[in-house]
């Protein structure tokens, strides 16, 4: 599936933000992740639980069923099911057949996300779950307030590419976080495990108004360091420090404030996505400077929504793999697919998809 080789561009060896914490309560939701359609709830102690969302027994959509305690009821005959997805009681019968079962997704809840292991679930791996410390969602000098769940009619190859490409601030988001300067600065790329990491710095950028009030500062000249990590499959943090006009490149800058906006991208199917988003920054922590910002963020945010869903549509109607040419500004995204292609490669060996046909 463009731009991956295969058939699918899933990685299932990875955590997703299946939902906000409290989305996720007593009363169950079926969200469709990877192309599987999970129920997520809660039991009674407030531990998160993820299941798949069709009832062995009928198919039933386990997420119209009840939750009692540490279990859940199908709202059809009744089939009970623990947090390890065993069938414990079928109510029309003394016995329950060994092997009844619904798959159990590992979760972890992590600030005010819970994640899901979309891989083998005797195997999750949790040392890949983010730190929240280091992205600034622990407290102090953070402020960390929770974005939206935008649903977006896109591949999530798209979205990532969007948010590791700097250039099209200057033109589809012009009117609002885009500068000119920002095309000419230097960027440097590095890739390190599961991460893509660039940098580019700004010097003596003239600041948009809309940056300024985010600051709190009159309008004039800043430098700006702007790093986004990408961290394959699908968590973007781009962190931004403004500084002083003269100090921001140096190892010293005199900082002015710094936000990250943090991406949890998670598939849905093929072609659509969530994007779970949050803000934290060490600037104007005020009520309505949060609101500002969240209105801003959707803003620039559904403006990148109108170009992928756009994209989308194209691609429904091209060949498998079209034909595209790539400028050295899209060295960080090609970087991201090699990552995401190796992980690919790695979960789905090619001579075991030959085997398979
Ligand atoms: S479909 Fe769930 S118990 Fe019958
Ligand atoms: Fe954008």
């Amino acid at each position: 599936m463009y731009p991956f080789e295969g058939a699918t561009s899933f990685v299932t060896r990875a955590w997703y933000v299946a939902g906000w914490s409290d989305e996720i309560t007593e009363k169950p939701i079926a969200r469709t992740i990877l192309g599987q359609s999970v129920a997520l709830f809660r039991v009674s102690t407030g531990e998160p639980v993820a299941l798949s969302n069709r009832c062995t027994h009928r198919g039933l959509p386990l997420a119209m069923g009840t939750v009692n305690g540490d279990e859940i009821a199908c709202g059809y005959h009744g089939f009970v099911f623990g947090l390890d997805g065993r069938c414990r009681r079928i109510p029309s019968q003394e016995r329950v057949p060994p092997g009844i079962a619904v798959r159990q997704y590992p979760v972890a809840e992590r600030w005010d996300w819970v994640w899901i292991w979309m891989g083998d679930p005797a195997f999750p791996d949790y040392s890949l779950l983010p730190d929240t410390q280091e992205l600034g969602l622990g407290g102090d000098p953070w402020l960390a307030v929770r974005g939206d769940d935008f649903h977006v009619r896109a591949r999530y190859q798209l979205f990532n590419e969007n948010l590791l490409d700097l250039t099209h601030l200057s033109f589809l988001h012009a009117d609002s976080i885009g500068t000119p300067d920002l095309l000419e600065s230097q960027m440097t790329v590095d890739v390190v495990d599961r991460t893509v990491r660039v940098e580019r710095c700004t010097r003596s950028e003239q600041m948009s108004p809309f940056y300024a009030r985010r600051l709190g500062i009159p309008i004039g000249r800043i430098d700006r360091r702007h790093v986004t990590s990408f961290v394959a499959p699908t968590f973007h943090v781009v962190h931004v420090i403004a500084a002083k006009e003269g100090t921001g490149v140096g190892p010293a800058p005199a900082v002015l404030g710094e936000h990250k906006i943090l991406h949890a991208i998670t598939p849905e199917t093929e072609t659509t996505l969530h994007d779970f988003w949050a803000l934290t920054r060490t600037y104007n922590t005020s009520d309505e400077m949060t609101a500002y910002l969240r209105e801003n963020i959707n803003g620039v945010i559904r403006q990148d929504i109108v170009a992928l869903e756009a994209t989308e549509a194209a691609l429904a109607g091209c060949s498998d793999r079209p034909l595209e040419f790539s400028c050295a500004a899209d060295e960080a995204a090609l970087k991201g697919r090699r990552l995401i292609q190796q992980l690919l490669r790695a979960e789905r060996p090619p001579n075991t998809e030959e085997k398979r046909r």
